[in-house]
């Protein structure tokens, strides 16, 4: 079992790039499926659950080749099965993006039931909704979902609530149907503007993705031999901001997209810390002095990121006066606040509300990830804190930042992956 180990207190100083975004990448590489063709895809994160759908996707048929760290050719002629492996698939959440690839090019498709963090409910009707509407049969039994159709034919889809993962997989599974699909309430993130633009790459017609209404004009055939980038992830960069503004650091944050993070450059220059953009691809992110209390609501983008959720949660609780966290996405996300408060911080969480009363220092103890979010936020809490501080339950952390340990070492942490 590896743990990482820190001494804290320290200023982060220094630059770091950002990489492409694990939640577009996780949708992307199962939308590369629905071509019977080769895709190259360049900035591609390297974490475990990139790994892991490379894995599943070449044992349903197609071929992988990684070309450098970040980059791949998918070739999918010879996509040869669309029962994708039961117990891989439950591993993580990202999964369900090959109901809607395999529906659309294959029209039969099983995966095992959705895996992935630990944040509460995390029920896939909409997903399930939409495929219906469609025309696909959908069962979900016995640990699986299988869904089939003759064929899908657009129609007008009304989300219930906001939601990603139907929002992408409804495009996924439509950009091959007959006629025009229309999601109406659809989710606005970065990632889903990144997925429509693969698609269109690939010769699909998806049209206002980044609006709460998308159309998808069906088309009959996708094209080959097309290369794409991901783009950047909002949450890295966001959390490298957040680790910049708790550890009262100075941070060049790279390889970014500024537009994605006014959110947060917004909310923690009203609480005393300061970031400038430089050239639309870049932020500086610093802070001098004590920040000051602040009230956050989660919601969809352009709203502030449930993602971020943990890791502004470690700025509040070093910050002067009492804060509010409002969590609106997911009702067990403040999972992590128990283990601030093993290091100091108080913090009484209740619901979907937590109250922090801010302290003046953290101290370094041993904690657990208790999800991939908050393992970052103990990342930040430790380099801020007196003392040593140990984090397990590492895999968490490692779904979804690339060489995390690496990122923080360069701009001054002292860190260390260690195995026990
Ligand atoms: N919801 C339903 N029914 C559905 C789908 C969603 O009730 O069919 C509810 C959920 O329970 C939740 C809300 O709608 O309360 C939003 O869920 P959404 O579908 O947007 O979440 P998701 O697609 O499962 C993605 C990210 C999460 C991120 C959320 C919200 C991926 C693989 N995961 O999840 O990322 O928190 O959107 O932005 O893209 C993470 O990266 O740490 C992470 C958890």
């Amino acid at each position: 079992m590896d743990k990482l180990v820190i001494k804290g207190k320290t200023p982060l100083k220094g630059e770091v790039k950002i990489s492409g975004a694990k939640n577009a990448a996780v949708a992307i590489l199962p939308a590369a499926l629905l071509i019977d063709g080769i895709c190259t895809i360049d900035n591609l994160p390297n974490i475990s659950d990139v790994k892991l759908l490379c894995e599943i996707i070449e044992e349903l048929g197609a071929k992988i080749t990684w070309t450098s760290n970040n980059s791949i050719t998918i070739d999918s002629r010879n996509l040869c099965c669309t029962n994708a492996p039961l117990e891989l698939t439950r591993k993580f959440r990202a999964s369900y993006y090959l109901i809607g690839a395999l529906l659309g090019r294959c029209h039969h498709v099983q995966v095992g039931m959705p895996g992935g963090c630990k944040l509460g409910a995390r029920p896939i009707d909409q997903h399930i909704k939409g495929f219906e509407a469609l025309g696909a049969t959908v069962d979900v039994g016995q640990g699986k979902i299988t869904a089939n159709t003759d064929k899908l034919v657009g129609t007008s889809i009304y989300m219930d609530m906001v939601s990603v993962g139907a929002t992408i997989n409804i495009m996924l599974a439509s950009v091959l149907a007959e006629g025009t699909t229309i999601i109406d309430n659809a989710a606005k993130e970065p990632h889903i503007v990144d997925v429509a633009n693969f698609l269109n790459t690939m010769g699909a017609d998806v049209r206002g993705a980044g609006t709460d209404v998308i159309k998808i004009n069906g088309v009959s055939k996708l094209s080959g031999n097309i290369s794409y980038s991901v783009v950047p992830d909002q949450i890295e960069a966001g959390t490298f901001m957040l680790a910049a503004v708790a550890s009262r650091g100075d941070l060049i944050i790279k390889n970014c997209i500024t537009k994605h993070l006014e959110c947060i450059s917004a909310k923690i220059i009203e609480m005393g810390a300061h970031a400038e953009e430089i050239d639309g691809d870049a932020i500086h992110v610093w802070c001098d002095s004590k920040t000051s209390k602040a009230n956050i609501k989660t919601s969809p983008y352009p709203g502030f990121p449930t993602d971020l959720q943990s890791q502004m949660g470690v700025v509040l609780s070093i910050s002067d006066g009492t804060s509010i966290i409002n969590e609106s996405i997911w009702e067990s996300r403040f999972q992590y606040t128990d283990e601030l408060n093993k290091m100091g911080a108080k913090i009484t969480a209740q619901g979907k509300t937590a109250i922090f009363e801010g302290v003046d220092n953290l101290y370094g103890a041993p904690v657990y990830a208790t999800d991939l979010r908050a393992g970052a936020a103990l990342i930040i809490a430790g380099v801020c804190a007196e003392g040593t501080t140990e984090i397990y339950n590492l895999e968490h952390i490692d779904r979804g930042y690339e060489n995390i340990e690496e990122k923080f070492k360069n701009i001054g942490a002292n860190i260390e992956r260690v195995s026990e």
